[in-house]
């Protein structure tokens, strides 16, 4: 089994690039570019990764991205993370990037997009991958900054294919982000948006009828309202699961009590994906393991798994097909 899933091709549709940030490449960076952290050590900064819900890991994720000012440094980050997932057959990735955390502090919009998209066309070309970026609204901020965000991503919109929206949620529902999210459809992109990790079922409900998303991130509390798993199964509208995440945020209390098994078998269009995997114990691999060893998955789930994500994937038709047919032969070689 353990083989299996890690030759399995397989795609991520929920990463967050600076959650990507090994503490290793925090220090390198941050000492290139003269930043001081408040952490003495790669330890300390491991040790600091005990969180008990979102906020307590979003502040300490946002505080270790300030090592990031360069080009070159989100090249970097991007190219460490693609690397990494590519020996683990990662076949397909889509790239969550937060601007406003960079350029709240100074940094050009223009510099945060270009490393990130060089160290994607890179991938598309070295390692055979296809590649997707998503830029995501920090919804803790104001819909008119989101706003701003948009406008400044307008001169590079053909580098990015959606719009997503992450950060604290409890507080913060999607239809705060309407006008933002219409005009971006308007502008061409597709839209995902983070629904239903901590916040309720309401909001994965306002993300589809006011964001019209297509994706919704995490999802996991869809399981709480019966209505609303009919809406999600009829419009096979996929869930980015993060099984690591959940448990280190303690969304649930142990791994044992996930319910990705629940979500498969209720129909749902269900994934695995990393989401922070620096902070949260693992990249692809690591979370299909863990999952499967906790819930006691089958090959068949995990086909199901993966097949679901090149199915929900942002990338035209043939790929889809090409990734589809290469999953298809995989299973009839480990027949
Ligand atoms: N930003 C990075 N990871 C996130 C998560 N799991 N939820 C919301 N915002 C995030
Ligand atoms: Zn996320």
């Amino acid at each position: 089994m353990e083989t299996f899933i890690r030759n399995i091709p397989k795609a991520e549709l929920h990463l967050h690039i600076e959650g990507t940030l090994e503490p290793e490449l925090m220090f390198a960076i941050g000492e290139r570019n003269g930043v001081e952290l408040r952490f003495g050590s790669v330890e300390d900064v491991r040790r600091a990764y005990e969180f008990t819900n979102l906020q307590d890991f979003l502040d300490i994720y946002y505080e270790g991205a300030k090592v990031l000012q360069e080009e070159q440094d989100f090249y970097d980050l991007t190219w460490a993370y693609l690397t990494k997932v590519h020996e683990q057959n990662v076949r397909h990735v889509e790239i969550f990037f937060d601007p406003q955390t960079h350029t709240d502090r100074g940094i050009p919009f223009e510099t945060v997009v270009s490393g990130i998209h060089r160290a994607l066309g890179d991938a598309e070309t070295a390692l055979e991958m296809s590649t997707g970026l998503i830029m995501c609204f920090l919804r803790h901020l104001s819909a008119e900054a989101a706003m701003e965000t948009l406008e400044m991503a307008l001169p590079f919109k053909e580098w990015i294919i959606a719009v997503g929206l992450d950060s604290s949620e409890i507080g913060h529902p999607p239809e705060k982000f309407v006008e933002v999210f219409d005009r971006a459809r308007e502008e061409g992109f597709l839209t995902v948006a983070h629904a239903g990790e901590e916040g309720p079922p309401e909001f994965i409900w306002q993300a589809l009828d006011f964001l019209k998303a297509g994706r919704i991130d995490h999802g996991v509390r869809c399981v709480e309202d019966d209505r609303l798993v009919e809406r999600l199964r009829d419009e096979k509208i996929a869930l980015t699961v993060c099984p690591l995440s959940n448990v280190k945020l303690c969304v649930f209390d142990a791994m044992e009590q996930h319910n990705l098994k629940q979500l498969l078998d209720l129909g749902l269009r269900a994934t695995v994906n990393s989401d922070d995997p620096s902070y949260f114990g693992g990249y692809m691999n690591a979370n299909f393991l863990a999952a499967q060893r906790a819930l006691g998955l089958e090959k068949e789930d995990i086909y199901r798994l993966v097949r679901n994500s090149f199915e929900a994937a942002f990338v035209g038709e043939e790929r889809k097909e090409a990734l589809i047919q290469e999953l298809d032969e995989y299973m009839e070689g480990a027949a």
